[in-house]
């Protein structure tokens, strides 16, 4: 047995020292250092590791590259993400919190892709008994999915060059670990010890290894974001709990575009891909109200119509309260200011509600126009009429500023029945789908809607 030393790793970017410092020396992040014991001569515990002898550099025009082929996982939604399906011998990792439903995609493509031959599906966090029960209800019984419930690494690869699986799912990064090595499970060592064998590995049989991996309360992927580096791709799985949508996101993709999302509604029956999110997030719209507004946002690549809705109630605080649920909080903040100071709006006594209906979490700036009609909307106890989409980001200056691909967005409300959109003035804008109505800040825009 080799001799332990005490180092210590950086939790957020996995970096090592030789003591402990109240700043890691690499990344800059404040109190993450860990401390952790590893032998002194690294055994070989790794048992996935390919070391490629006699390697030799060769002019680039020399290497002939075939088109690579591709696994689709029979889920859409991900295929797209995943840019076109799987490559054998490449290394997803699949990041979310934790009962948004990693498991159930990752069961429900591991279902689905038996048709290539095997699939073996690892988990360190259920028993076999309770996958079963889950995959009876998802319809994911199939003869060539093995199930394998070990959180002993070197078990989990013994079984893999058994099987020679067409594809092999860890669940998870953080549970699965490997018993050579002394840190607890979860930690920096062990986190990049269980990645590292499994990439082997799939080099090795020439399988796709899907990683799950648990990301704590900042979004952060938990445990060192090395294990970002080492994977090919790294897809989240965002959504509220307590809401059914769900949006798949890749946030680095060796092998396609990082542009696509993916959407899903969490059902009885597992995951369903959303082939229209406009759909599923207009559903529960009624008729105008004051307060609603409906904005064409773009998600990834795809456009997508949203409601948001404000509340302005009198406050009976000194400090009046802003809360926004799926947007983002300090851009409230900003729409509140512009509607005081160039619109002389008396918000300074009121309490400001902004929601985006349907659990989205909005990153898109061409929603400030809609969220400043709907507070206004709301203050004034006057609905936006119906049939009107609203796109545009909004200046300090109460200015209107054109967002990318104001086309698809106007497309995507016509196919909904839109009658017409507000937007603000665009160069060489053809025409439309919808009728366009321009307006070059947001008194304008209100003055067209009558508030
Ligand atoms: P799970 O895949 O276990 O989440 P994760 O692996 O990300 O922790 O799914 C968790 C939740 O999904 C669970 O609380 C119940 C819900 N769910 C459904 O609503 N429908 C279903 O068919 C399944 C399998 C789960
Ligand atoms: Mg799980």
């Amino acid at each position: 047995m080799a001799k332990a030393k005490t180092v210590y790793f950086c939790s957020e970017c996995g970096g090592e020292s030789v003591r402990w410092m109240g700043k890691c020396p690499h990344c800059g992040a404040w109190n993450t250092l860990v401390e952790e014991k590893v032998a002194e001569e690294p055994k070989s515990v790794l048992p996935g590791r390919v070391h490629v002898r006699g390697a030799k550099a060769r002019p680039i025009g020399e290497i002939v590259a075939s088109k690579q082929k591709r696994l689709l996982t029979g889920i859409e939604e991900l295929d797209t993400v995943l840019g076109g399906g799987l490559i054998p011998g490449s290394s997803v990792l699949l990041g979310g919190e934790p009962g948004i439903g990693k498991s159930t995609l990752l069961l429900q493509a591991a279902a689905r892709m038996t048709g290539y031959g095997r699939v073996l599906y690892i988990s360190g966090e259920e028993s076999p008994e309770q996958i079963r029960l889950r995959a009876e209800r998802l319809d994911c019984l199939k003869d060539e999915l093995y199930l394998l419930a070990t959180t002993d690494i070197g078990e989990g690869l013994e079984q893999a060059r058994q099987l020679q699986p067409a594809l092999i799912i860890i669940d998870s990064v953080q549970a699965v670990f490997s018993p050579d090595l002394d840190p607890a499970p979860g930690s920096v060592t062990q986190v990049r010890a269980v990645a590292a064998a499994a990439i082997g590995l799939a080099r090795e049989l020439d399988a796709a290894v899907m990683l799950i991996g648990h990301v704590t309360k900042e979004g952060m992927l938990a445990g060192p974001r090395v294990l970002e580096h080492m994977v090919d791709a790294v897809l989240y799985f965002e959504g509220d709990r307590f809401n059914a949508f769900r949006l798949l996101r890749a946030v680095k993709n060796r092998f396609g575009s990082t542009n696509e999302v993916g959407v899903f509604e969490m059902s009885g029956a597992g995951l369903v891909s959303l082939a229209s999110p406009s759909a599923y997030f207009l559903s529960e719209r009624s008729a105008a109200r004051p307060g609603s507004a409906v904005c064409s946002v773009i998600q990834g690549s795809r456009p997508m119509l949203l409601e948001i809705q404000a509340l302005v109630t009198p406050s009976t605080l000194g400090n009046p309260r802003r809360l926004a649920a799926g947007f983002d909080f300090n851009r409230l903040l900003l729409i509140i200011a512009v509607l005081e100071r160039r619109l002389g709006l008396p918000l300074g006594n009121k309490d400001v509600y902004l929601n985006i209906a349907g659990g989205l979490r909005l990153a898109d700036p061409a929603a400030d126009l809609a969220a400043a009609t709907a507070i206004v909307s709301s203050l004034k106890d006057i609905p936006i009429e119906d049939g009107i989409v609203l796109c545009g980001e909004l200046g300090l200056l109460g200015e209107l500023r054109g967002v990318p691909q104001t086309e698809r967005r106007l497309k995507e409300a016509a196919a909904f029945g839109f009658k017409a959109a507000i937007c603000p003035p665009e160069k060489g804008a053809k025409e439309e789908a919808v009728r366009r109505l321009t307006a070059a800040d947001l008194p304008a825009a209100l003055k067209i809607l009558g508030l």
